[in-house]
């Protein structure tokens, strides 16, 4: 029997983002600081059992139909490889289950064969900027050949179509955005670019210095033909924009000025095994608790059904009375 993740909107949970750990091997400055965060201890974090657990309740009891595993930086995770594995056994046909991750990349070179051969089925990759001076100045590590690596092994891989989700910062890289989505054209990268959000674990957003979709847009179109994509955009973040007359699309994802809530079929599990119904939730159901405590299967799934009356119409960022959450983008997972 499924619960389907019915919220008070009419929205329904399809889609399952699982972070896999809060650490990163990156410092990338819209994100945290330098000096790293007080990470989740050990006992807290889910266990590759329990991870296990948890995203096979979400599948065979509550309908979910996607899984996409996050962080901080979910190849940091040592049990990646296995947990996908087992995840992908739940539900062996792709067509039902659809398993992907978002990554820096750092590290995919070794991985992406196991991945894919474990039954991952995409990436997106985190990449700012193509010239190795900038990535220093973003991500305060030296590592884009890392990344453009892994980017490679990825798409030979087979874990494609491989996408490259990108954030312009005023005065750092947005002077960048033609240049990226050439190189990400040669390669047969999908590019999306995000607007930035105020998930910053150092409460640095300031919408006035945000670059938006519009003007990301006006951009590219000095040097790219763009024409509106014309496969329905269902509940994705991104806008789709066919390039040069196609078959290459980029993407907008306009969060900020152009919030897609209303469409939301997303739900989180936090490293700490919290549902997180938004991104910006100010509450989180706990189910790790539960969950050590001997809940059976049924009862974890009420829980998340429960937890899901309580996600909000949208982030409401533009509101008198918007308050950032406590998580910072790197903890809830992307
Ligand atoms: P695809 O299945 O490939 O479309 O994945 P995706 O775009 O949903 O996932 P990805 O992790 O690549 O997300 C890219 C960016 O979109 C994230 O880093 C966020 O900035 C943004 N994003 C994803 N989900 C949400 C969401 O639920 N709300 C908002 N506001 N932004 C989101
Ligand atoms: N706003 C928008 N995107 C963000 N990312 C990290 N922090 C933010 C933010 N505050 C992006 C990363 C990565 C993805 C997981 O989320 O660049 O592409
Ligand atoms: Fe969904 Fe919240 Fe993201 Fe809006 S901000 S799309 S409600 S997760």
């Amino acid at each position: 029997r499924t619960l389907p993740l019915l919220d008070r909107f009419g929205r329904v949970g399809r889609d399952l983002r699982v972070s896999l750990t809060d650490r990163c091997n990156l410092r990338c400055t819209y994100c945290m600081p330098p000096e790293g965060l007080p990470w989740l201890p050990d006992e807290q974090e889910l266990s590759d059992d329990e991870v296990v657990r948890l995203a096979t309740v979400a599948v065979e009891r509550l309908g979910i139909t996607g899984i996409r595993f996050t962080g901080g930086e979910p190849l940091l995770r040592r049990g990646l490889v296995d947990i996908v594995r087992r995840v992908r056994e739940v539900q062996p046909d792709r067509g039902r289950l659809g398993l992907s991750i978002t990554t820096n990349a750092l590290g995919l070179t070794r991985r992406a064969e196991d991945l894919a051969a474990a039954g991952l089925d995409r990436v997106n990759v985190s990449l700012d900027t193509v010239r190795p001076d900038t990535f220093q100045q973003i991500a305060l590590r030296d590592r884009l050949h890392d990344v453009v690596a892994g980017l490679e092994a990825a798409h030979r891989a087979g874990l494609g179509p491989v996408k490259v989700n990108a954030v312009l910062l005023r005065g750092v890289n947005d002077d960048q955005a033609p240049e990226l989505l050439r190189w990400c054209l040669e390669r047969g990268y999908q590019l999306r670019f995000i607007e930035q959000m105020p998930l910053d674990a150092q409460h640095g957003w300031d919408r006035s210095s945000m670059v938006t979709a519009d003007e990301i847009h006006a951009r590219l179109a000095e040097e790219f033909d763009l024409a509106p994509a014309s496969e329905p955009r269902g509940s994705a973040p991104a806008e789709l924009f066919a390039v040069d007359g196609g078959p290459a699309t980029v993407g907008v994802i306009a969060s900020v000025t152009r919030p897609f809530c209303g469409d939301c079929d997303r739900v989180r599990l936090t490293a700490d095994g919290q549902v997180r119904t938004c991104l910006f939730a100010r509450d989180e159901s706990d189910l790790r608790t539960a969950l050590r405590a001997g809940a059976t299967d049924e009862e974890l799934a009420e829980r998340w059904v429960v937890a899901m009356r309580g996600k909000a119409a949208g982030h409401g960022i533009d509101d008198e009375s918007f308050l950032q959450p406590d998580r910072p983008m790197s903890a809830i997972g992307g």
